[in-house]
């Protein structure tokens, strides 16, 4: 078997690929919404303790994973002396191509809005006008394929381009500068009249908001915004060479993850409530809201194209990781990685038609739940796929090699206290925490 030797260039591109990997569509378009909805900083408050115990947890788990193997996540477990495990690889390798087919019709759309808002599409229009658009546009049955392609094609040209050469130089650029137009938006959002008013909906700290619902929305929240569970971190953490601190690294990624969703919320949440709108979660939010205040910003035509440029590179820096562990298997398999990239990238566009055809002309066919293609193939993953790949990791690594996992991290040094907590949470913590968000994400039990 051969295996992939390539690595990071430098600690900080690891830092920088890994960090764009966790901030994607989930910090921007979903962690305002859940925050304001669930208690303001009374959620927030449970949200860090959550990511930085559990969520980081996992996400060091998966990393040490890929260092100790180095190699990708279907032989990795092979590589280790667990052959049996193998099929963990496989299940995180199947859960990336199915999530990055649906993530890639999304992201096509903020193509779209990039070119709509720069040619005026929404302007003049009020809410219902533009989501009215909107529901044409998504519901057509080319363009937006057409724009998913071309996200497709973007990504696969950087992935093509190698890890150092391509996801990491990449990286270096995109993420410096995704925070330098999230910090003109806060600025822009948060000095408009009537701006505190949405302040204090994602703020305000309502503890009687709290309830085991909202930590089970915290906990999903967490795991999909830090990539966990789809082989993403495993891959990443192949190309990490032996000198690098891991505990180190993973709280820096952690905290760049939660300040971007942190300060999605302040750009985003002042602006809608100046002009009297209701946040919403998800599409609507971001696709009819946002252009309804954009409209009516001064600067608004200049800020809405930046606001499309921003999660179009969000979602970019995101679906490059989750493409690179299906060309790490495939490479690994002796195919050129070139012949490995297109080939994914062709198979997750064929896969990511049905999804975009099933918000239009394929509305009436339904799979899970009685939802459509793009909504079945989010909640088998959410629901079930990630909480299972999160759970496998932290019973492989908590209990089937701990003593390979403690020395992966603390070296030769005698494990210190922070180590041994952390071989606790994934032991006994972080196992119960997942099983519950798995059982209640499928209605076995109620929160
Ligand atoms: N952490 C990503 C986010 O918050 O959007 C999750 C993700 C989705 C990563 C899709 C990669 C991906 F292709």
């Amino acid at each position: 078997m051969k295996t992939s030797h390539e690595n990071w260039g430098s600690r900080l591109g690891f830092i920088l690929a890994t960090a764009g990997s966790a901030i994607g569509l989930g910090n921007i378009w979903k962690f305002p919404y859940i925050a304001g909805e669930n208690g303001g900083a009374a959620f927030i408050i449970i949200y860090l303790g959550i990511v930085f115990t559990i969520g980081l947890s996992v996400m060091l788990a998966e990393i040490a994973i890929g260092r100790s193997a180095q190699t990708d996540a279907i032989n990795a477990f092979r590589k280790i002396g667990k052959p049996g495990w193998t099929f963990v690889g496989v299940l995180a390798i199947m859960t990336a191509v199915i999530i990055l087919s649906f993530y890639s019709v999304v992201a096509g759309w903020c193509i779209a809005y990039i070119v709509k808002s720069a040619g005026g599409a929404f302007s003049g229009m009020d809410a219902d006008a533009i989501g009215g658009a909107f529901g044409a546009f998504i519901g057509s049955p080319v363009a937006p394929i057409v724009y998913h392609g071309i996200f497709a094609a973007i990504t696969v040209s950087i992935v093509i381009g190698g890890v150092s050469g391509g996801i990491e130089k990449t990286s270096k650029f995109l993420m410096p500068l995704l925070f330098v137009i999230l910090i003109a938006l806060v600025a822009r959002s948060v000095t408009l009249p009537g701006a505190a008013k949405g302040l204090e909906f994602f703020l305000a700290p309502d503890f009687s908001a709290i309830s085991a619902h909202t930590v089970m929305a915290a906990l999903g929240q967490a795991f999909f915004s830090l990539s966990l569970g789809m082989s993403i971190l495993l891959t990443y953490g192949s190309y990490v060479d032996r000198q690098t601190n891991l505990g180190k690294s993973v709280m820096q990624i952690t905290f760049l993850d939660t300040l971007v969703a942190i300060l999605a919320g302040l750009a985003i949440l002042p602006a809608v409530f100046a002009f009297g709108l209701d946040p919403a979660a998800g599409p609507g939010l971001t696709f009819v809201t946002l252009p309804t205040v954009f409209n009516a910003m001064p600067g608004g035509y200049f800020f809405a194209i930046i606001f499309f440029v921003l999660l179009t590179i969000a979602a970019l820096t995101s679906s490059i990781s989750i493409l690179e562990p299906v060309v790490a298997f495939f490479s690994n398999m002796g195919v050129s990685r070139k012949a490995a990239t297109v080939g994914s990238g062709v198979l997750i566009f064929l896969l990511g038609i049905p999804s975009s055809l099933s918000v239009g002309i394929w509305s009436d066919i339904h799979f899970i739940k009685g939802q459509g293609f793009l909504d079945s193939a989010s909640w088998l993953t959410d629901k079930l796929l990630l909480p299972i790949g999160g759970l496998l990791i932290c019973i492989f690594a908590g209990w089937i090699v701990p003593s390979m996992m403690t020395r992966e991290v603390s070296g030769d040094a005698t494990p210190g206290v922070l180590t041994r907590g952390w071989l606790f949470i994934l032991r006994f913590v972080a196992p119960v925490a997942i099983l519950l968000i798995l059982l209640s994400g499928l209605e076995i039990v109620a929160f």
